[in-house]
């Protein structure tokens, strides 16, 4: 049992670095990680890992699409060299692009040289755009590295349910993760109980919504009741339904706000009003290979509001630790 309070919502009242989940195959993951898409692979982004190491996290959410593995791996050779902490306290993450599906071996040894790992902590298939009989392809592979030590867990990111149902009846080692959009304005609620049934926990991308929205009224008034900022508000319901969720920043001040998540708690009426938001607002997908192009335009697309509360959200199976 966990040596720290455990609040109403189940959660463990600890910080950053203590907080993860337990996987399907028995692993931890940290609860939140800095995500790094459209980050360059230059000092900026060296900095911000820096950063957010200096700030408690512990997980960082890359993907070979991105453009910054070597960054990454740099910023954490350096941190860990310096202050002294082992490999095996860090977390990362890497995504396994469409165009490499086919060739998923070399591109798993692509990632582990950019990063300068011996193993890569998660590593997920970016989408399932390429279709079902290359991405079970390309999961055998993950597989093998697993087996071979370079890989510690696997998942997918941007799969419906189909997707899942054309990869789960053939897998020897299961995916423990489903990396999807989910924030307030697009909790993706169906595709988050159908990935909860299946055993995977929710990766949630996006989660401040790309700071699109963090003006609504609705938001401000519940980051003034609890003394906390409008992210700070959505990141929080995402933790709250047991989301491991990957805010992404490249700015030290909100590297460092984006880390005070556990120091307060939302309560059912908060939550009511969040999960009453949900407007399909999704951010979409990613720009052209080696840009930084925003999310394509047009992508909102028009959603309902819900009618009930927070009854109709799924909240996973946390088992949380904090060890
Ligand atoms: N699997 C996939 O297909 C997929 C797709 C999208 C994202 N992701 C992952 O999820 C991560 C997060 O998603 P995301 O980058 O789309 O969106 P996000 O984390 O919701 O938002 C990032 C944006 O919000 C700004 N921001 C950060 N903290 C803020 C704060 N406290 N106040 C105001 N603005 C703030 C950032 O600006 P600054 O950087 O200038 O501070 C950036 O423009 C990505 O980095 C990536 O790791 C995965």
């Amino acid at each position: 049992m966990p040596s720290q309070p455990v609040t109403a919502s189940g959660i463990v009242q600890g910080n950053i670095s203590t907080q993860k989940i337990k996987l399907s195959d028995g692993n931890e993951i940290p609860q939140v990680a800095l995500g790094v898409y459209k980050a360059p692979n230059d000092g900026s982004t060296e900095n911000a890992v820096k950063w957010a190491f200096d700030a408690g996290y512990r997980h960082i959410d890359s993907a070979a699409r991105y453009n910054n593995e070597e960054a990454v791996g740099r910023a954490l050779k350096d941190w860990t060299q310096a202050n002294n902490v082992p490999r095996k306290d860090i977390f990362i993450t890497t995504k396994l692009w469409d165009a490499d599906q086919s060739k998923a071996a070399e591109a798993i040894e692509e990632s582990l040289r950019k990063l300068q790992l011996d193993y890569i902590d998660l590593y997920l298939i970016h989408s399932p755009e390429p279709g079902a009989e290359s991405f079970n392809e390309a999961w055998k592979a993950m597989e093998a590295a697993v087996d071979a030590g370079k890989i510690k867990s696997i998942g997918v990111s941007n799969f419906d349910a189909e997707h899942l149902d054309a990869l789960l009846p053939n897998v020897r080692i299961k995916p423990v993760v489903n990396q999807i959009e989910s924030h307030p304005f697009f909790a993706h609620e169906k595709l988050r109980e159908e990935t909860l049934k299946r055993g995977l926990q929710i990766e949630a991308y996006s989660p401040m919504a790309q700071g699109a929205a963090l003006d609504r009224e609705e938001i401000k008034a519940i980051a003034t009741k609890h003394n906390k900022t409008p992210a700070q508000i959505l990141l929080r319901w995402g933790i709250q339904l047991g989301n491991i969720i990957l805010p992404k920043s490249l700015t030290k001040h909100r590297i460092e706000a984006n880390s005070q998540l556990f120091d307060f708690e939302l309560d059912s009426d908060d939550m009511d009003v969040l999960n009453n938001l949900d407007e399909g607002m999704k951010m979409g997908k990613l720009g052209p290979p080696g840009t930084s192009a925003p999310a394509s335009p047009g992508a909102t697309r028009p959603g309902s509001r819900r009618t009930s509360g927070s009854g109709g959200l799924a909240g996973n199976k946390l088992q949380m630790s904090s060890s």
